[in-house]
Formats: C-alpha cells, sequence, structure tokens
C-alpha cells in the first residue's frame, strides 16, 4: 500500500470513529445549553454552515441562520423550520460593517446577546490545481477581516456564563504556519507570527497588506508565499493567528464572562467552494465547529483542530 493509499485508509477510519462519536449523545449533564442559548451562524445558506445551523439546533439551541441574502437564507431554512428546528434568519454581510452593525443592534434588542458565534462566512476562487490570484483582495477582505470584524463585534454581545460563550471559526490546514508542504518561506516573518509575544494584531495585518501589495505590484510569486491557493492560505493563516491572538487577550477575562476562541479545518468538503470535489460530506464538515462550540467543559483556546483532534497551526 503506497503513503497517498494508507493516508485515505486513515481518513476513513478516523471519519467513521468520528460518526461514531455523533451518535453519542450528551448527558443532561453534559448539556450546559438550551433552547435559550443563543448560535449565529455566518454563511449560512449553504454547505458547511447551513450543515452547522442544522446540528446546533438538532441539539436544542437557538441558532440564527445568517446569510448575504434573506430570501436564499429563508429558503435554506425552510426544512429546518418544517423539522421543528429552532432556526432565525437574519440578513448579514461580513465585509459590510452596516450591516454588521444592523445585525449587532438586532440581536441586542431581540435576544440581548448571543452565546456561539461560528465565523464560517468564507470564499475561495481557486479551483484543482489553480493558483490564481486574481481575486486576492477579496479573498483576504472575506476571510479575515470579515471574520475580524464579526469577532469584534460580537465579543461586546457574548453573555455572561458559567461554561462560557464560544467562538469558533471554520478555518483551513492549508493556513498552517508550520505546514510542510504549503507555508511562508520567509523564516523570520513566520516565527514572528509563531511567538506568542511578537504576534499582534497589527503585525497580522501587515503581513496580509503586504501580501496584497505585491499581487497588485506582481512580484508576490518571488516572496517565498505558500504555493497552494496562496490568497486562500494567506487569508485561512490570518485567521489561524488571529485565533491565537484573541485567545491571548480574552484568556484574561474574570470567572463567569469567559470567551473561548478556537478555530477548525472541516478537511476538504463537497460544497460549492470545491465545485462538489472532496473527500467529505458537509455533515463531516460541520461536526468539528459544532463540537467544539458545546464542549461541555470548555477550557481549550487558541488551539486549532480536525477532525476532533487538536493538530499543530
Ligand atoms: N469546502 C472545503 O473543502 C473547505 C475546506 C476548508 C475550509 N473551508 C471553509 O469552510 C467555510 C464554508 O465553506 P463551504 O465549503 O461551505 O463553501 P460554500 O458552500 O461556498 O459556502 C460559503 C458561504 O459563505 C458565504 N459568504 C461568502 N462571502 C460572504 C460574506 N461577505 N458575508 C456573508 N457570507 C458570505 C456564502 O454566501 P453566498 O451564498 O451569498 O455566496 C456561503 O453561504 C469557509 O470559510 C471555507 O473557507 C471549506
Amino acid at each position: 500500500m503506497d503513503k497517498k493509499e494508507r493516508a485515505k485508509e486513515r481518513r476513513e477510519k478516523r471519519r467513521q470513529e468520528v460518526s461514531l462519536l455523533r451518535t453519542i449523545p450528551y448527558s443532561d449533564h453534559q448539556r450546559w445549553w438550551s433552547i435559550d442559548t443563543i448560535a449565529v451562524v455566518t454563511g449560512a445558506n449553504r454547505g458547511i454552515g447551513l450543515e452547522i445551523v442544522h446540528q446546533l439546533a438538532m441539539h436544542g439551541l437557538t441558532v440564527i441562520l445568517t446569510s448575504r441574502e434573506t430570501g436564499v437564507g429563508e429558503e435554506a431554512a425552510r426544512v429546518l423550520l418544517e423539522g421543528g428546528l429552532n432556526v432565525v434568519v437574519h440578513k448579514l454581510d461580513i465585509v459590510d460593517p452596516s450591516s454588521i452593525k444592523i445585525f449587532a443592534e438586532w440581536i441586542q434588542q431581540n435576544y440581548g446577546g448571543i452565546d456561539i458565534l461560528v465565523n464560517n462566512a468564507g470564499v475561495n476562487f481557486n479551483v484543482g490545481t489553480e493558483n490564481s490570484v486574481e481575486s486576492a483582495e477579496k479573498v483576504i477582505e472575506t476571510n479575515y477581516f470579515g471574520t475580524k470584524n464579526m469577532i469584534k463585534a460580537m465579543i461586546p454581545l457574548m453573555r455572561p456564563s458559567a461554561s462560557g460563550a464560544r467562538i469558533v471559526s471554520v478555518s483551513s490546514r492549508l493556513g498552517r504556519l508550520n505546514g510542510r508542504r504549503n507555508r511562508i518561506g520567509d523564516v523570520t516573518l513566520r516565527q514572528q507570527l509563531e511567538d506568542m509575544n511578537l504576534l499582534s494584531e497589527e503585525l497580522i495585518d501587515r503581513t496580509v497588506t503586504k501580501f496584497i501589495e505585491q499581487v497588485k505590484d506582481g512580484s508576490w510569486t518571488s516572496c517565498g508565499w505558500p504555493q497552494v491557493f496562496t490568497d486562500y492560505s494567506m487569508s485561512k493563516l490570518a485567521v489561524n493567528a488571529y485565533t491565537r491572538l484573541m485567545a491571548k487577550i480574552l484568556s484574561d477575562r474574570p470567572e463567569g464572562q469567559k470567551i473561548y476562541i478556537n478555530c477548525y479545518c472541516p478537511g476538504w468538503v463537497k460544497t460549492a467552494m470545491t465545485g462538489w470535489a472532496g473527500h467529505t460530506t458537509p455533515e463531516d464538515g460541520a461536526d468539528t465547529g459544532v463540537w467544539l462550540a458545546l464542549l461541555p467543559e470548555q477550557f481549550v483556546r487558541g488551539k486549532f483542530f480536525a477532525e476532533r483532534r487538536e493538530i499543530n497551526f
């Protein structure tokens, strides 16, 4: 059996384990949530986001399914509502500050706050082996800055609780800082982004801005950026770094007001984003995000997961 076949076998074995784990119900003792627990999912009108809404609602939470287009969100929610799930649709475009503001005000007025934020909304314009940076600005703007803006807007709305509020971002292994085959070539920059004493919002912003500038002046190919889906990898690398940074910043919050932030890779999932190519289904792709959002004893923060296991950033 060659390396590829062994990897496929390992993947399939873990997928089966996780599918089995998903069938084990949480005990009453573990269920810290109720129908009054509010979870917000971005980009939830299709794909992994819609499935995260479905699974969270199946666990008995109230889930706000957000979508750029209200009608599309309502159409997506129809089956869930017919199934008796507590799903509410609201318009939200994560790159539009006024849309975020309106959404935050609506949350405040209608629910007084939220308990869970799942940053799922994202874009990728590369398919197959292509590596185009034509849409790099939009990719960074949506995947990194949009996610960051949502985190900043939702933190003040996160309700105090003994279990802690949770933020989960759907990221990607492609954004690993020390991925073996797809990483930033500049060792100094890599070390700075890895070192918690040096990591800052300014450093992350500066890194993605520099990348965009080099895309614009055409010099990006010789500047040591990741080789695979470069713009997408950079956007998710920034999300991962920001997750680690925010985990450190949020760790100061007093007991009862804790916010736990983590991110995960859903695997290569058959959705519109991949042209329905992939190893796994949206159900399996949503699993680790839902598991992280609901962890009964949530003391994990600033970590990166795949298939319910922590992996290196
Ligand atoms: N599929 C994979 O293999 C894979 C692997 C690793 C990570 N991920 C990540 O998983 C997440 C979900 O991806 P998916 O595979 O489910 O893709 P998808 O089917 O293309 O869904 C992406 C969702 O994000 C929404 N979106 C895009 N820009 C937005 C914006 N500015 N504001 C609000 N929503 C926006 C889309 O809305 P519209 O319908 O309005 O466009 C759509 O609902 C993404 O963050 C992606 O990067 C996916």
